[in-house]
Formats: C-alpha cells, structure tokens, sequence
C-alpha cells in the first residue's frame, strides 16, 4: 500500500495535496511519503517475524537523509555501496553495526573507514579483494567480518542491465569456487568468516527465482556453517514493484497487475523462503531497495508546452532525463498522471524534457489526460533509482526533496542553485 490517492479529484501524498507542495516547493520536486516507507518496511518485517532477521535497506535506492533516518528509527540496517554511503548512514544517525558493505572495488580507504566504525560485514566479490580486506584489517589492527558473495547462476528475468545472478555479471564468485575460497579465506589473517551472501537481480515480480537461488544455495551455507560458524546468510535484495498500475496499486490490499498475475507480496516472498532459511538456523539478511522506496515517492513536474507535430503530440515538461533517467536508461515505465484529474477523451501523447537528447523522455504514445501549459503531472513510482541517479547534465540544477508524514512536510533537500552547480570548478591560473 502507498499513500499516494486522488481525493475530490487533487493527487494528494498522506494528508497533502500535492498541487500545495509544488506552490510551496516549486517544481520539478521530489515527493517522498514517510507512511509508505514506513508501512513497506513493516509489511516486510512482519511477514519475517517467524526468523531471526534483519532488513538492510539498499540505499543506493534512495539516500536522502530523512530517508535513511525513517527507516534507521524503525530498526533498519543499511546496505551501502561506498565510503560515501557509509558516511550519509552516519551523518543520518543509523548503526554503522547494521551495515553490510556491498561493491566490487573497494578501495583501502573505504575499507579502513568501514572497519572503524564496526560494521556487520564486507561482502566481499573476489579473492583480491580478500586479500586486500585482510591486510588492511591487520594494518589497522582490526579483525574484518566477511561474508562472500556467491553468484548462483540463476538468471532473475528481469532487465539484462539489472540483472547480477548470472556468470555473465561481474558480481560474487562462482557458486562452485564458493567453498575453496572460504577455505583459503580461512587460512588469512585478521578475518572472521561470518556468512554468505547473495543478490541476484533488481525488480523481480515472480518468486521463482529467488526460491531457486536459495535452494541452491542453503546447502552450501549449511556446510559452510558447520565449518567456520556463521551468524547470518543474507539473501540480497530484488523484490519487485508495481509500475504499470502504481496508483491502483497503492489502495488495494493484495492487487493483480491488469494481466492477471499477482505481485511479489513480502508475504509471498517469506511464505516461499522462510522454510528452507529457517532450517538453517541462521539469521537472515535482506537487502531490498526499491521494495521499501519505490511507491513511497513520486516526481512532480510542470508542462511547460504542449507541441503537435503532424505525428505527434509531445507534452514538454521541466523534469528531465538528467532528474529521472530510468526510462532513457532502462526503458522503465513510470505511471503518469495529472495533480489535478480531469474526465475527457484520452491523447496519445509523449512526455519529454528540455534536454538536448532524443533520449529524453518519460513516456512515449502513452494514453494521458488533455493537459495544457502550467498544469502539473506526477510521475508515480520515483522513490527507487530517482533523485539518486540524477545529475546536472545541461547545467540542470538538481531537484528539491520534500518529506511529508500525515499533515507536516518538511524540505530535505533544497533545490540546488546555479552557483552550486559549478562551485568545484575553477578557470585554469593562466587564464
Ligand atoms: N543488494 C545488492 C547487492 C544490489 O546490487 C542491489 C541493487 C540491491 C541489494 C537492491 O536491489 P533492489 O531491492 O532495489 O532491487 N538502477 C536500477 C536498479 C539497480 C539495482 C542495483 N543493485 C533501476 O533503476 O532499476
């Protein structure tokens, strides 16, 4: 469920319409709902209650800081990709103890500073790397625990640049030279071998995968286990969401996407998984992103023009590929609909921003609402691989964030100003 719903025909976000957020915050804006985080993270909890378990949010999803502080209060763990991630985690007030540390190059540096400040473990993606954890763990006097990534080779379905579960990935090591490598891990000094993880893909709607990947691969951790006494297997992230109908989506109890199938629930998920993993005995790890951010915010923009060609209509608006890159990058559908919903007939139209590229667009022949100049969209869906992905191609100043919790909405982050934008740069001396 989300809280995103069109109440006297407003688009409101908990107790907001949106359209007084853009007044107040002005656009394009990111929107983030803190009952939407808040019930996914719950949702999820509960449905693993049965185990010991810890929920480690993949913040490379969304790392705003009142984003990482809702979910740290509620109890969660952050998977994070760098030492900057690390860091926002502190600088948000969450556990660096509950962080797991993810990532194919890790440098000396970022795993020194993991190691000061404690964290769960490295998830360590190749033998170099090993090495390389072991010596600064000795050169720092500390003693580093390590979980390896193990790449099952079981392909999640999903889109081929989201996908990590497959020998044709740079991710984890090959699930049959999993146990040599624990064996020469164990022989290193200054680590301490305390589980195994995986992760095999991004935005998976069907549990078949996720069940084939850990019957794989629990008998391994079980033997494993038996040897160097782990605490945890972590299953990664993955859980997929609800895109093509997302505001539907967000009022229904269980919902059916228009096709009929049924979408990945956490009760799903934990009804398929947790008889195997519990068997283990081990604490559970999860790492999900999008599941936990996705449908807990939206993107607000402005139609600047409406511009009909003899083809086509396209609706210009003032977010771009440099603020949501998702459909440019991946082909993604968002959902888009108007703040203010209005009856009539239905326009085939593409949605497209101001940059210089053909590639900038959010929707194209997509069936929308008649809109004009100054009205107001929301693309649904922006709280996973949004604002994070953003950049300032064309000079783009980045978006403003706003959190709103039932009747208050706060700024979290503020629209950057031109100056911040070239603020690092400088004219060479001899200019
Ligand atoms: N754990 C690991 C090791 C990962 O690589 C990822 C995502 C996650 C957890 C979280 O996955 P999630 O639960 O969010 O599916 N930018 C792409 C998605 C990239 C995913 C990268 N890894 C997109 O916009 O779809």
């Amino acid at each position: 469920m989300h809280s995103f719903c069109y109440r006297k025909n407003e688009l409101y976000c908990e107790g907001f319409p949106l359209s007084a957020l853009v007044t107040k915050y002005g656009s394009p804006l990111y929107v983030y709902s803190q009952a939407t985080l808040t019930d996914h993270y719950n949702k999820l909890d509960t449905a693993l209650a049965s185990v010991d378990h810890q929920i480690c949010f993949a913040m490379k999803s969304n790392s705003n800081l009142a984003v990482i502080r809702t979910l740290g209060n509620l109890g969660s763990g952050f998977d994070v990709v760098s030492g900057g991630e690390l860091a926002r985690t502190i600088a948000a007030g969450g556990d660096p103890s509950k962080c797991v540390f993810a990532g194919v190059g890790k440098t000396e540096e970022e795993i020194a500073f993991a190691l000061k400040q404690g964290i769960y473990s490295f998830n360590v993606e190749s033998e170099p790397e090993l090495q390389r954890i072991s010596r600064v763990a000795t050169r720092v006097k500390k003693v580093a625990p390590i979980a390896v990534r193990v790449n099952p080779n079981v392909d999640a379905g999903t889109h081929a640049k989201i996908t990590t579960g497959t020998y044709a990935n740079k991710f984890g090591i090959q699930f049959e030279q999993v146990a040599g490598v624990y064996a020469r891990a164990a022989k290193l000094p200054n680590l301490r071998l305390r589980g195994l993880q995986m992760h095999i893909g991004s935005q998976l709607t069907d549990v078949k995968p996720f069940r084939q990947a850990v019957e794989k691969v629990a008998p391994m951790v079980a033997e494993l286990n038996a040897k160097y006494g782990f605490d945890f297997f972590s299953i990664g992230g993955g859980i997929g969401i609800v895109y093509k109908d997302a505001l539907a989506s967000g009022e229904a109890k269980w919902w059916k996407t228009p096709e009929g199938r049924k979408v990945l629930t956490p009760q799903r998920y934990a009804d398929t998984l947790l008889p195997t993993l519990r068997s283990l005995g081990l604490k559970v790890v999860l790492e999900p992103g999008r599941f936990l951010s996705g449908n807990a915010g939206v993107l607000i923009t402005r139609v600047e023009f409406i511009k009909r060609t003899g083809k086509k209509n396209f609706v210009i608006v003032d977010a771009a590929m440099n603020d949501l890159i998702r459909p440019a990058f991946y082909d993604s559908f968002h959902q888009i609909v108007p703040l203010k919903k209005r009856g009539g007939a239905l326009i085939s139209s593409d949605v497209v921003g101001p940059i210089c590229e053909s590639g900038d667009y959010f929707a194209k022949d997509r069936p929308l609402p008649k809109v004009g100049e100054g009205d107001h969209l929301a693309l649904l869906s922006a709280g996973a691989y949004g604002s994070v992905m953003s950049s300032n191609y064309n000079s783009r100043a980045l978006t403003a964030e706003v959190l709103v919790n039932g009747t208050k909405s706060a700024l979290v982050r503020r629209r950057q100003e031109l100056e911040d934008i070239w603020s690092l740069e400088s004219v060479a001396p001899w200019q």
